[in-house]
């Protein structure tokens, strides 16, 4: 299941799923359109200069060289290039204002999401879910370097800068999986920071928050289990946070919800028990360069460990 959601998630600006991205993929064809006609006359005006050259043709030419120019090469293409920026203030006012259902705030680390709902005491990872037709503010932040927001498919991109608080409107217009990027260049695994923004139908994600409450209350009997007694150990709560536990760090994601992710390493891999497994035995591996150091623990206590964390959901 999650392996197949991991491959078919959808990401292109130019497959709109949202009002803001609609906008967006139109406003790009119309730049596409009155580009192209702009070089297209540019490009038919250079071999008519090229061809009329010596044949005497230019004397024929009904408009003089000097209002040939001024038309030409001033006026359409400012006329053009100004309606594109008109279009596009307008685009960017409104892709940003008015009220909103939901609230989420995601701050960029290197290089991974952290993603919180204040409204619902809820934190996770790497994934956005949403309710399909409802605008959701979300709030972008970032805890070391500057980072970019973007989920072509629902809306533009919108920078995370340390010390700063930007927004942006995120909408779905219908149910799916969107894939996001971090889109400005943050070090070594910029590639390796993607997250995935699910869209759920309105009680499908009144669903997905009963359960994480759920799976909160679950949290006091895993504790009891040999796996548990592994990820102390194995000091992973130096780094992580899990709900109800000792372990309170907050430099590495939130593990209160980390079995129920769909990739592991910010969409580096599908998260399955194999490859959570093979991440814990050595992360560096999977993503040079990244802050976690690899657990030198047996088999028999990465398999416990392994189940620990999947029951985390
Ligand atoms: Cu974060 Cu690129």
């Amino acid at each position: 299941m999650n392996r197949d959601v991991f491959d078919s998630a959808r990401i292109s600006a130019l497959d709109p799923a949202s009002p803001g991205a609609r906008a967006i993929a139109d406003l790009s064809w119309w730049m596409i359109g009155g580009f192209s006609a702009v070089f297209v006359l540019v490009m038919l005006l250079t071999f008519f200069a090229i061809y009329s050259k010596g044949r005497g043709l230019r004397q024929q030419v009904p408009w003089g060289n000097h209002r040939f120019i001024f038309f030409g090469g001033v006026v359409f293409p400012s006329v053009v290039v100004g309606a594109l920026l008109l279009l596009s203030l307008a685009l960017t006012s409104t892709a940003r204002s008015g009220p909103t259902d939901l609230l989420i705030r995601v701050t960029g680390h290197m290089w991974w999401w952290d993603v919180e709902y204040p409204e619902h005491d809820i934190r996770i990872a790497n994934e956005l879910y949403i309710p399909v037709g409802r605008r959701v503010r979300v709030e972008l932040l970032a805890k070391d370097v500057i980072h970019s927001f973007w989920v072509p498919n629902l809306a533009g991109k919108m920078d995370m800068i340390p010390g700063l608080r930007n927004e942006l409107i995120l909408e779905a217009s219908e149910a799916g999986v969107f894939r996001g990027q971090c889109a400005e260049l943050c070090g070594l695994q910029h590639a390796k920071m993607a997250f995935f923004v699910i869209a759920l139908d309105g009680q499908e994600f009144e669903d997905w928050l009963r359960a994480r409450r759920a799976a909160i209350d679950k949290i006091p009997s895993l504790v009891l289990q040999k796996g548990f007694e592994v990820f102390e150990r194995a000091h992973c709560g130096e780094c992580h946070f899990v709900r109800d536990t000792g372990a309170q760090a907050k430099i590495g994601p939130d593990l209160t919800h980390v079995g129920s992710r769909l990739s592991l390493g910010a969409g580096s891999i599908p998260n399955t028990e194999g490859n959570l497994a093979g991440w814990i035995a050595n992360p560096q591996a999977i993503k040079p360069g990244n802050h976690m150091p690899r657990a030198f623990i047996s088999p028999e206590d990465l398999h416990e460990l392994t189940q620990f964390l999947r029951n985390l959901e």
